[in-house]
């Protein structure tokens, strides 16, 4: 996961926070933009808010962005049913599930002003073939740390999906289809 920190002209990667202790080793009210780049759904808590908060200057912003394949197109549909179990019983929340928000109103105090958002954009990942495809989505965490069963019935699941909606009808994948999720909020002072 990578948090990007915006100090004046100055960007701050923050790579691999701590999730549990979410912590940033950075003063009070010292940074205008905190950026959650696809990383989120693993600290939506109100410890994480507090934190984001307490770095942000006055009025600073707090902004997420995840970029999710698109599992309303048929054939990423069929793998998703395979997927969202797997999320649910690790407790991983997803930004299309958009209970995340909740976040902000349970925390204690009001710490951001309401959440905007826009899901106009959109985006054609390109893949070279079949096993391209394959190693993307096996490389999604709850595959990638699943067990050998969970690799292998993913794997006959997308090879069935790939027969069945592409080779079958004689066309070729060329690219994933991913939906854009934006968000930003200020600090409410
Ligand atoms: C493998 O993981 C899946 C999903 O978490 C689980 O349902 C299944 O029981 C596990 N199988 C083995 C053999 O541990």
């Amino acid at each position: 996961m990578i948090m990007i920190c915006f100090v004046n002209t100055t960007v701050l990667v923050l790579k691999g926070c701590h999730i549990q202790l979410f912590s940033l080793d950075l003063p009070d009210a010292s940074i205008d933009v905190v950026i959650a780049c696809q990383c989120f759904h693993w600290f939506v808590n109100s410890a994480a808010l507090e934190e984001i908060h307490r770095v942000l200057k006055t009025d600073g912003y707090f902004g997420i962005f995840w970029a999710i394949t698109d599992f309303s197109v048929p054939w990423t549909n069929r793998l998703w049913e395979f997927l969202a179990p797997l999320y649910k019983e690790k407790s991983i929340v997803y930004p299309f599930d958009e209970k995340w928000k909740d976040v902000f109103s349970s925390t204690q105090r009001r710490l951001f002003n309401d959440l905007e958002g826009n899901l106009d954009y959109s985006l054609n990942f390109p893949i070279k073939d079949f096993d391209d495809a394959h190693q993307f989505f096996a490389s999604l965490s709850v595959i990638a740390s699943g067990n050998e069963s969970t690799k292998k019935s993913f794997r006959e699941l997308f090879d069935e999906v790939i027969r069945e909606e592409f080779e079958n009808k004689g066309i070729a994948v060329e690219q994933i289809p991913f939906k854009i999720y934006l968000y930003w909020c200020n600090k409410k002072n």
